[in-house]
This record gives C-alpha cells, structure tokens and sequence, in this order.
C-alpha cells in the first residue's frame, strides 16, 4: 500500500512512524519531509511546498495506486487540497476546505457554535476601526482580540488593559499586519480555567475522541515569554476527569458532529477541540482542522489500534465499524528548539548526532534535514521527545533523561513540561483522602 503524507513537522514525522506500523504499507511519500522522516525506511521524500495545491495532487495523481494522502498542516487544507485529492479518486485524510472553515475563520467558526448551541465565550465581530475602539471603551477587562483568519498563532492577544486591546485591534484593522487574516476581528469575553486538547477522528458521520492532552504554549518555563507552536505535551490530562468528558461528549462533540452535517459541511480528518474548562463547564476557545503539533506527537504514541487503519476508515467514511483503542499509560513530549525561537533563530546548519529510538521513547524531528547525508537544524523546533511509561511522572523523567542525549549546540527547551498536571495529580490525591 502506497501513503502520502503532506507535511515537515513534528506531527507529520508521528503520522509517517504510525503509519509505517502496519505491515502492508510499502511506500510512502512525503511532501516534502525532513531530515528524520527522509531516514526512515519504506519513505521518499517528495521535495515541494505544501501550499501548493495545483503542484502537491499532481504530484499524488502521478503515484500508481496511492491508496491514501495524509494532510497534517491548516494552510493546504484551508486552501482546498483535500477537496482536490478527492477529485482524483484518492481517498483523503483531511476535510474538505469548506469543513476547514472551523480553523481557517474564527468568526465562521463562532457562528457555527452560536448557532448550534455549543458553549464559547460571549464574541462580537468588527471591521470597523472606530466601531472596535468604541466597543474597547465600554466591555469589561479582561478583553481577547482575535485575527479571524490564519495567522500562524500570532492573532491572539489576551488584553488586561484597555490600552493593550486598543493596540490589538489597531495592529489588525489600521497596520494590518495579518494582512487578509485580520480584516475583519473578534472580540471576546475572557474566560478562566485550564485548557484541554481533545483530538477527535471524525468522518461526517461519527466521531471518536482521543486521549486528552495539554499542550505548553510559552516559550520559557512557568508558562512565561512569548507564544510558541508548542514546548512540550503531556496526556493524558488530568483536569479532563470522566464527568468532564461525559459533558463535552453531550455539549460540544455531538452538537458539533450535528451542526457539520446540518450546514452540509464535509468533514473527514482530525477535529481538534481547544477547550477551557470554565466554572460554569467546558467551552470550545477554537476549533483546528488537523491534528496538534506537537500534542500529535503525545498522542498517536497511546494508540493501540493500528493508526494506518482509522485513517483509512475516517477517509472512506467506514470510522463507525472501526476500532480505536488508547493505552492507559501516559506520555510526555518534550520540544527541543533553537535558541532565539520563536524569534530569530541561532544555530542552523549545526550538525546533530542522534541516539536511537529506545522501545518507550521516540524522537520526532521537526525543523531537521538531510545535507549531503549530514543531518542539519534547519527551523526553530527541531526535535520532540515523547516518552510513555506506566505513569506521567516515570514518563516526564524519561524523556528528560533522553533529552540530554540529544542535545545540540544553542538548544532550548523548557524544564517543567507537566509540572502544572503533576501538581494537579498531587492534590487531587490529597482531595481524594
Ligand atoms: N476567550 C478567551 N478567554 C481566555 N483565553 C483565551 C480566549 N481565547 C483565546 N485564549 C487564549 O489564547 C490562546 C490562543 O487562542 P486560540 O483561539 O487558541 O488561537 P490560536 O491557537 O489560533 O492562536 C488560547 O490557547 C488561550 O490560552
Ligand atoms: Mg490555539
């Protein structure tokens, strides 16, 4: 069986190990790669850029037999690659770029929830400079400035001041520095709580949540400095207990799954569900039409059905008959990145020497390639570690330990990636007594 898999990230690298897992795939390719799914056997790496959908479903039209293409990233789905690779006759993981709309519009995506009666915090919409500023004025503080479009995770200000608000909406309806992206912003309530990834296969017609996990967004540890794609994830979490998830599954994934087939939107791939877990319940912060990078890299690892298989089934809209099935055990993946990241970067080119994978722990490169058979850095996250063990805690050292093998000139890397859960877990032992 022949795979595509479209992507270079961390996440593609865990798609292209699950993938390999299952003995009747002899091939697959990926689009374009990078240094660490290039050294995988049974893998070409198809030089190319994602974004380029005329280039990428002719690259897959060409594949005698291409039994699957496999999107990882946000930008080609939202401009309609799956849609394309499905004119073709291939069947496609990701959803169509209509279905991508949850990701790639905020707004549409808050209409979808307003409409549909799934918890969100309280928004209103503008493109008018004097309109936003007016309002800024008069709502309460805290107040969340959003860029609707794509914005590589950098139209998000949680403002505490008024003046802080006020810069945001300026940078997006006056500077215009999201371009498109920010012409038109939403401002929403601030909620309070701690947040929660749940990835879920979904086909349009049934949806099967994955283990929860919780992602660490900061650059430096206790959560402080700028916004990164992500330091480190832990899974499962948790402050997603049973009662949780029983709501979730009533309020927001069946309303969900319900208001893609009302609104005729084609769904299949991976929802990822951003939530918070507020006082007053679980709330949708946003939806993503892929799965996390890097919570896809603590997450496949607990699968134990064979991952080749859902996707497969989630692309032929079979995923009812399918089986999915995670480990009680726990992971934790820890992001090595470049020093400078997410600002401007020190250390590419710089040669890395590996250990080898041990039965438990898994590196998943990221910002790596192969230079004349040298392996380089080549990006701000260059490498993740995930460990699995019996519990988080013997899972956080694991991958720690692993960690200082791995170690390149001007690496960084945060030091207390499931510090916040540990501690919850502690308490709640406390609680419990
Ligand atoms: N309404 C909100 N209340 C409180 N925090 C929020 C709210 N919306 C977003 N945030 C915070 O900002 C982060 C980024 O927002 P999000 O909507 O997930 O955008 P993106 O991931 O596309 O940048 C969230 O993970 C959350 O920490
Ligand atoms: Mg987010």
């Amino acid at each position: 069986m022949k795979v595509l898999v479209v992507g270079s990230g961390g996440r593609e690298h865990a798609l292209v190990k699950g993938i390999l897992r299952n003995p009747a795939v002899t091939e697959v390719y990926a689009l374009p790669g990078n240094g660490g799914i290039a050294k995988e056997t049974k893998v070409t790496c198809v030089p190319g850029n994602a974004e380029d959908v005329a280039a990428v479903a002719a690259f897959a039209a060409s594949v005698d037999d291409l039994a699957l293409a496999v999107i990882g990233p946000d930008d080609p789905l939202a401009l309609g690659l799956a849609d394309e690779i499905r004119k073709l006759g291939i069947p496609c993981f990701g959803p169509s770029k209509a279905g991508a709309q949850l990701e790639s519009s905020k707004i549409f995506a808050k209409e979808f929830m307003r409409r549909h009666g799934i918890p969100t915090a309280d928004f209103a919409v503008f493109n008018s400079l004097d309109k936003a500023l007016t309002y800024v004025e008069e709502a309460s503080l805290p107040l969340v400035v959003k860029a609707d479009g794509l914005a590589k995770g950098k139209g998000v200000t949680v403002a505490r001041t008024r003046e802080e608000a006020r810069e945001a909406v300026r940078a997006c309806l006056e500077q215009k520095v999201f371009g498109q992206s920010g012409e038109r912003i939403l401002i929403e309530e601030c909620l309070e709580g701690p947040e929660v990834t749940v990835l879920a296969f979904c086909d349009g017609e049934t949806l099967i949540p994955m283990v929860p996990s919780m992602d660490h967004k900061a650059a430096c540890d206790g959560d402080k400095g700028p916004n990164t794609g992500g330091m480190g994830v832990i899974a499962p979490n948790p402050f997603y207990d049973a009662e949780t998830a029983a709501l979730c599954e009533e309020r927001i994934f069946r309303p969900t799954l319900k208001g893609l087939q009302k609104d005729g939107l084609p769904y299949r791939g991976c929802l990822y569900f951003g939530l918070m877990l507020t006082k007053d319940g679980p709330k949708v912060i946003e939806y993503n039409s892929r799965f996390g990078d890097p919570e896809a890299q603590a997450v496949l690892p607990l699968l134990e059905t064979d991952l080749l298989t859902i996707l497969l089934a989630t692309a032929e809209g079979r995923l009812r008959e399918t089986q999915v099935r995670f480990s009680d055990k726990a992971s934790c993946c820890v992001v090595l990145a470049s020093q400078g990241y997410p600002g401007k970067l020190e250390n590419q080119g710089v040669t890395l020497a590996l250990p080898q994978d041990l039965p438990d722990v898994t590196l998943y490169h990221a910002g790596t390639k192969l230079e004349g058979g040298r392996l380089v850095v080549s990006g701000g996250r260059v490498l993740g570690i995930t460990a699995v063990a019996d519990t988080l805690e013997q899972a956080i050292a694991k991958a720690y330990e692993f960690l200082t093998e791995c170690l390149f000139y001007k690496a960084q890397y945060r030091t207390d990636i499931g510090q916040k859960a540990l501690t919850y877990l502690a308490g709640d032992k406390e609680r419990k007594k």
